[in-house]
């Protein structure tokens, strides 16, 4: 007899399981990528022939989506404590000398680990599923990200093996491995986004956004180094670690136990240089104490455990002479001013360049010419000029000016307001900003033009074949041309005008963020395009009418007016429009509105699990109704979900509007 539908889902649910975990934990797999990709398919459409199987922790659910939730706040059960730490090797061996002292001459076994630098973080898993993912927070209380959690593929979802207690806690570190960092920055570069400083700010930057489908594309890992709860399986850390290493968690690589001073200041020299060589940031080490009643006998001062000390590596520095300071025009018009150094060698890489960011860093060093510049690359990536060697100076030296004009095309700078950056308001004739322009327009995740990159956009503008994203929609004619240029045979040239039509299909949302208004990113593009539908209204749209959109601000609807009301963009947009761009979203369903709700003022409160709040918001509209923010005697009804505000019930309850949860809700509208 072939499977039944449920045996089916549930077999391929711990395949999926098991080969995430040989893949992402273990890295070893044992299938190949396709195949894997195949499973995780047919298992995606029996879930939704036969949603009564559903299940959120399947293997399927780790995609994340682009619903936004605001994160719920919890109250850890184990207060989230803090290590005492230092720089000195000394004052490590001071602590084990304290806590031999403090056992009164006791053996001890002290475990050595890598102290990763990412964000903390704590997990309860109940009956060996996960059941919350909880951030530090201030230590006593932290924001539920358990659904950004969920996309990260070495979490667990539901354990393996056997032997862990009902009910435990497990911390460790969120992280972007470096490899994820530096795709993920020089994406931004490209798309004039501020970078992220050090894996460190990514990975907590990443943990706290809003929609998850992105969190899921970012690539955060993490690594486990501390179990909690009442019935653990021994009576010491490092068996702890390693029954955790055995339900699928990626524990900690490196635990060593050591055994005294010698063995401490050891692991300590090796890890200062090996550590350069590990896929993740590392900022420090830590030492535990093994035994877990010697822990309780050792204690906590207010703040961290006596039974634990971190060592922080020394952030690397390197002394090097200025050449001269650039100063680089982006797609905005925005002037960098960038450090040139004499090459330096810096935690293995060598440094030539360090950005300065804008002139107020250059006045708060007060860099004169041919300074010597320290340079500092702690958990950083982008090299920091972090101070100046004022002994080092030459008396004539004289301080570094900001350039007034474009170094380019020569135009004043302009200050922006209420910011540190100075730009070049010369738009549409400055080279450096169309070729800008052109590049984040042709870009992956804006019209996905392939064939076009930095080289060809430059070749295209030189030529004076494209000086705007419009004229990529006439280039064909000079495909003659093209094919005459040295390295782009006929074939090249194909490629390009192939890549250039499929561009038309591109959704409106991202034919918005390609169009680089500024302070419009792809999360603001999306917004706009979603709540405006087409170019028209964008067009047309005042400062009012786009405030009124979530999360757009006064900043941002002035900028989207002040694009529009320049005669080039309008142009180009026209331009776009002929050439047989996206200039809308797709229809509604129409059958799909009703008028259940006419003429109802609904208020939204609490958390909900069936729907996210937009989505509800989404469903009133559709059936008629309006979501209004504030409870007043308009209103009809609150939808409440959990952890509805204590002002907001008091008020419904003093005015008599009815509370409905989302289930009543649901049935309201489905009838
Ligand atoms: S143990 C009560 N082990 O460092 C002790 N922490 O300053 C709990 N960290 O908040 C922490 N690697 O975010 C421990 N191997 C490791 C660690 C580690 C990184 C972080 C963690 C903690 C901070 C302590």
């Amino acid at each position: 007899m072939s499977e039944q539908p449920k045996q089916q889902i549930e077999r391929l649910r711990d395949e999926l399981n098991r080969h995430n975990y040989n893949y992402y934990v273990l890295n070893t797999p044992e299938i190949s990528d396709r195949d894997f990709d195949m499973m995780m398919k047919e298992l995606e459409r029996l879930e939704k022939e036969y949603p009564e199987y559903a299940d959120p922790l399947s293997p399927t659910q780790r995609v994340g989506s682009d619903i936004n939730k605001a994160f719920t706040q919890h109250v850890h059960q184990r207060p989230m404590l803090s290590l005492g730490n230092t720089y000195s090797i000394e004052e490590v061996d001071d602590f084990v000398t304290r806590t031999r002292d403090a056992l009164m001459g006791e053996d001890f076994t002290i475990i050595g680990e890598m102290k990763y630098d990412g964000t903390s973080i704590s997990l309860t898993y109940e009956h060996g599923k996960l059941v919350r993912a909880v951030t530090r927070g201030d230590g006593e209380r932290g924001d539920v990200v358990t659904d950004n959690v969920k996309t990260i593929k070495s979490v667990p979802l539901r354990l393996q093996g056997t032997g862990w207690p009902d009910e435990f806690e497990i911390r460790g570190e969120i992280v972007l491995p470096w490899i994820e960092f530096d795709r993920l920055n020089a994406e931004r570069e490209f798309n004039e986004e501020p970078l992220f400083a050090n894996p460190r700010n990514a990975a907590s930057g990443t943990l706290k956004m809003q929609n998850s489908a992105e969190v899921a594309r970012r690539g955060l890992d993490a690594v486990f180094y501390y179990l909690l709860g009442d019935n653990l399986p021994f009576d010491n850390h490092y068996d702890n670690m390693m029954a955790a290493k055995e339900w699928g968690f990626k524990v900690t690589p490196v635990m060593k136990p050591l055994h005294g001073i010698d063995d401490v200041d050891k692991f300590i020299e090796h890890w200062d240089t090996a550590r350069k060589e590990l896929p993740m940031a590392t900022d420090g080490l830590v030492f535990k104490v093994n035994n877990l009643r010697q822990q309780l006998n050792l204690g906590y001062t207010a703040k961290s455990p006596r039974w634990a000390i971190a060592y922080k590596f020394q952030a690397e520095r390197a002394l090097t002479q200025l050449q001269h300071v650039s100063f680089e025009v982006g797609r905005m018009g925005i002037v960098t001013p960038v450090a040139n150094l004499d090459p330096v060698l810096l935690s293995g890489t060598i440094v030539k360049r360090a950005s300065l960011h804008n002139e107020s860093i250059i006045r708060t060093l007060d860099i004169h010419d041919h300074d010597m510049l320290y340079v500092e690359k702690g958990g950083e990536i982008i090299p920091k000029v972090t101070g100046v060697d004022v002994k080092a100076r030459a008396p004539e030296a004289k301080p570094i000016e900001f350039v007034t004009h474009c170094p380019v095309c020569g135009t004043p700078l302009v200050r922006i307001e209420g910011e540190a950056a100075w730009m070049c308001t010369n738009k549409e004739g400055c080279a450096p900003q169309i070729c800008g322009r052109l590049e984040h327009f042709v870009g992956r995740r804006m019209m996905n033009i392939e064939g076009i990159g930095e080289e060809i956009v430059v070749i295209l503008f030189r030529n004076g074949w494209v000086k705007s994203p419009a004229d990529l929609y006439t280039l064909k004619r000079y495909s003659q041309d093209m094919m005459r240029l040295p390295g782009m045979g006929p074939r090249t040239v194909e490629r390009i005008l192939d890549g250039i039509e499929a561009s038309k299909s591109v959704p409106f949302e991202r034919v918005v963020y390609a169009l680089s208004i500024p302070y419009v990113g792809e999360t603001v593009a999306k917004k706009l395009a979603r709540a405006v539908r087409d170019i028209d209204t964008l067009m047309e749209a005042d400062i009012e009418t786009l405030t009124s959109i979530d999360d757009i601000g006064p900043r941002i609807a002035e900028s989207i007016t002040e694009y529009f009301n320049n005669p080039v963009n309008r142009d180009m947009v026209e331009h776009l429009r002929a050439a047989g761009l996206r200039m809308s979203m797709p229809e509604e369903d129409e059958s799909s509105r009703t008028s259940l709700l006419e003429g109802k003022t609904i208020v939204i409160s609490g958390t909900f699990s069936r729907h996210s709040r937009d989505e509800y918001k989404e469903m009133i509209e559709r059936n008629g109704g309006k979501n209004a923010s504030g409870i007043s005697k308009k209103t009809d009804f609150v939808l409440a979900g959990e952890n509805m505000g204590p002002a907001k019930l008091e008020k419904a309850r003093s005015l008599n509007v009815p509370i409905i949860n989302e289930d009543e809700f649901l049935a309201m509208i489905t009838q």
